[in-house]
């Protein structure tokens, strides 16, 4: 899955796939008025022709307040203002509803706090040329994390790996936040049943998408540990994790010993 610049997938997979539209890169802010400022004017550097959505939870430390700084002085940096914390997964899909209402070809997600290098996302997009979804991954060869604590790390790759297993889906990051999908590819997600609030949002999207037959490209990147503010990571964050992820595996294998798992490869 993880062939670099996407196009030998392309091939290999017997697919053509269409030019890719504007992108809009979605960052989601609880509490990042650190990291705000320079994240935006690294997006807007890396790849100048690209929009940017900050999806602020109504940040106590006025996160909400910067970003319209930032969005008044450019015309391609807009804010959708929650109403409280609600989590990641709420705050992606209300970000994709608005980037999809407005016709982006491309959806992004990406951290607000440097974990996630702009300047990769030029990789991700030439690599979505030949795919459905493009994931950056930190578990393939070329990927790697840097100033992560080893329990950090430990908790990450157990996930992925006990995901991995568990859901059938041979993607080896599967819990990352550092993506590309076409529009069409989130259209046909079924985005409406998404239940999950906090992290596991990100193996929910992967899991469906594996399981609508897109064709899943890994490419490999370099995660900083964040320098300034705090990860939004917890306890409940996890355990709705190990519970979803378990309950879905279980489903799964229900489904496929029952007959029911009719929605397998739609769109190979
Ligand atoms: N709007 C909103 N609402 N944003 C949130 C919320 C929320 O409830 N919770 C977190 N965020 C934002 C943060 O402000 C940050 O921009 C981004 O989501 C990631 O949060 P972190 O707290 O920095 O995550 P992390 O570094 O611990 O976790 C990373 O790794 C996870 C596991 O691999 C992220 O990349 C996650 O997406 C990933 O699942
Ligand atoms: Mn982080």
């Amino acid at each position: 899955m993880n062939d670099g610049d996407g196009t030998l997938a392309a091939k290999a997979h017997g697919r053509q796939f269409g030019p890719l539209g504007t992108a809009l890169v979605i960052i989601p802010t609880y509490n990042e008025a650190e990291n705000i400022k320079s994240i935006v004017g690294r997006v807007r550097k890396a790849v100048p022709e690209a929009h940017v959505l900050i999806a602020d939870d109504n940040s106590p430390d006025g996160t909400g307040k910067l970003a319209d700084e930032l969005a008044a002085e450019d015309d391609h940096v807009q804010v959708l203002h929650r109403k409280g914390k609600e989590g990641l997964g709420a705050a992606y899909l209300a970000g994709f509803r608005w980037g999809l209402e407005r016709d982006y070809g491309v959806l992004i997600e990406m951290d607000a706090d440097g974990s996630h290098q702009p300047e990769e996302l030029p990789r991700l997009l030439t690599a979505l040329k030949g795919a459905d979804l493009v994931l950056g991954s930190r578990w393939v060869p070329g990927g790697r994390v840097v100033n992560w604590p080893k329990s950090r790390e430990f908790l990450s790759r157990g996930g992925s790996t006990y995901s991995r297993l568990m859901l059938d889906v041979p993607i080896r990051d599967v819990t990352g936040g550092f993506r590309a999908f076409r529009a069409e590819t989130l259209e046909g997600l079924g985005l409406g049943e998404v239940a999950s609030q906090g992290y596991c949002f990100q193996v929910d999207l992967a899991r469906r998408a594996v399981k609508a037959g897109y064709h899943v490209v890994e490419v490999p990147i370099t995660f900083v540990e964040r320098e300034l503010g705090d990860s939004k990571m917890s306890r409940d964050i996890v355990v709705e994790a190990l519970w979803r992820v378990t309950a879905w595996g279980v489903g799964d294998r229900i489904g496929k010993l029952t007959g029911k798992d009719k929605d397998k490869d739609k769109h190979a």
